[in-house]
């Protein structure tokens, strides 16, 4: 259960809908991932694109972990939250050269390049500032995440990395280009990945392709094995942290890494998945011909993930009297879409109107992928620290 009984009284005043982020949570989960990456040496860039409010970025800054950025706005919203340049890193297919001059200006630690042309860009790029980027190159070493397929970003038919049997020209086109400096290789195969097979999988790849650019001369210096580690989203209470040492202790067993060698992550739903939670209101409840509606204030302009990707996200009403009947309900939004649907069948105490709702599980990929589809309200947050409810 998300609330005690004090906290739901303050919950129950709160405009709907609302995120609302456990910050004690949080600092348990981060302190966890850092407590067992440290212990190996391996660095953790926490990739902001599976949120970025202010809030959190603070807290993950504060602890230590670098940032994993997609767009120039996040490199700039990093530097403006004091995570310092030289943790900061620059991923994406598509860079412009707007961002990607935000992001040489700022002198980040480096670039995870993903074409030869992007290669040749950033080279002129920083040429023309007078300065040299750090790159890692991300290579697509074709494994399988067994994840859903619009997360699956490792395959040959994936937009992402350079496929292998481009790797020559690719090195020999960085080793022609003065202004960067190839520091590493760059890995990224998948999201709310539970089977750490694939994680061994991944090693083995690295192994061989680090093995490759040694073999022809070139120190790589950094070993990226990107993020994808998957919570559980069916037992948030039962498994609110993600098994962080078990995670780490694979690439630490099975990456072949040379004593100069840094190994680094991406993580990002990881760290924030199970800290936060959607609160929304029932509107209406309604009995169609052959389902049981619930029809909530949030809708799939707050949290996508359902609406996009068939997720599962656990359901519960939050306190309130309930009687003990159980109902099948259809749990929708007020979207005028069929797809707006946070679950079909979902067994719930009774509910009507006015019952608080919680969809859990909604800290990554929630509220950064919300949208103002029908002129929507601008999202709002409520926060726990210190056991302390506060809005935002
Ligand atoms: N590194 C790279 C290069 C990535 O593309 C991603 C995520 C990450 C790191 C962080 O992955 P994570 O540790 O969070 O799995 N919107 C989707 C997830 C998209 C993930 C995109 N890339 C969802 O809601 O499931």
């Amino acid at each position: 259960m998300l609330f005690n009984n004090n906290q739901q009284e303050s919950i129950k005043a709160l405009d709907t809908p609302f995120y609302y982020y456990d910050l004690d949570l949080l600092d348990q989960t981060l302190s966890q991932a850092k407590t067992a990456a440290d212990k190996r040496g391996f660095h953790v860039h926490y990739a902001l694109k599976a949120n970025f409010n202010d809030r959190l970025l603070g807290l993950i800054q504060s602890k230590g972990f670098g940032a994993d950025c997609v767009s120039g706005n996040e490199v700039q919203k990093s530097i403006d939250l004091g995570f310092s340049a030289d943790k900061i890193t620059f991923a994406g297919v598509g860079k412009s050269d707007k961002e990607i001059i935000t992001a040489l200006k700022h002198n980040i630690f480096a670039f995870n390049v993903e074409s030869i042309q992007e290669m040749e860009v950033i080279n002129e790029l920083a040429g023309q500032l007078g300065v040299t980027a750090n790159v890692s190159l991300r290579i697509n070493p074709n494994v399988d995440a067994h994840t859903h397929h619009y997360i699956t970003t490792g395959l040959d038919e994936n937009k992402f990395g350079v496929p292998t049997s481009e790797l020559e020209k690719a090195a020999s086109v960085i080793r022609q280009a003065p202004h960067v400096n190839l520091i590493g290789l760059h890995f990224h195969v998948g999201s709310q990945i539970t089977d750490m097979n694939v994680f061994k999988s991944l090693c083995v790849k690295v192994n061989e392709w680090k093995n490759w650019f040694e073999e022809r001369g070139t120190t790589i210096q950094v070993l990226n094995v990107g993020g994808g580690l998957g919570v559980d989203y069916q037992q948030p209470d039962e498994n609110p942290i993600p098994d962080f040492e078990a995670y780490f202790a694979i690439f630490d067993k099975f990456l072949e890494r040379q004593p100069h060698q840094e190994v680094h992550f991406e993580l990002g739903r990881a760290l924030v998945a199970q800290c936060g939670a959607l609160v929304s209101k029932v509107l209406y409840t309604k009995s169609g011909v052959k389902k049981n509606f619930l029809v909530l204030d949030a809708g799939m302009t707050e949290l996508m993930r359902p609406a996009l990707y068939q997720a599962y996200h656990k359901i519960e009403k939050v306190g309130g009297e309930s009687n003990n009947t159980t109902l099948n309900y259809d749990v929708v939004g007020p979207i005028c879409e069929s797809s707006d649907c946070f679950g079909k069948e979902v067994p719930l105490p009774e509910s009507q109107r006015g019952d608080l709702i919680a969809i859990r599980t909604a800290g990554a990929y929630g509220e950064v992928m919300a949208s103002r589809y029908n002129l929507r309200e601008e999202i709002r947050y409520a926060f726990k620290q210190n056991e302390e409810i506060t809005v935002g």
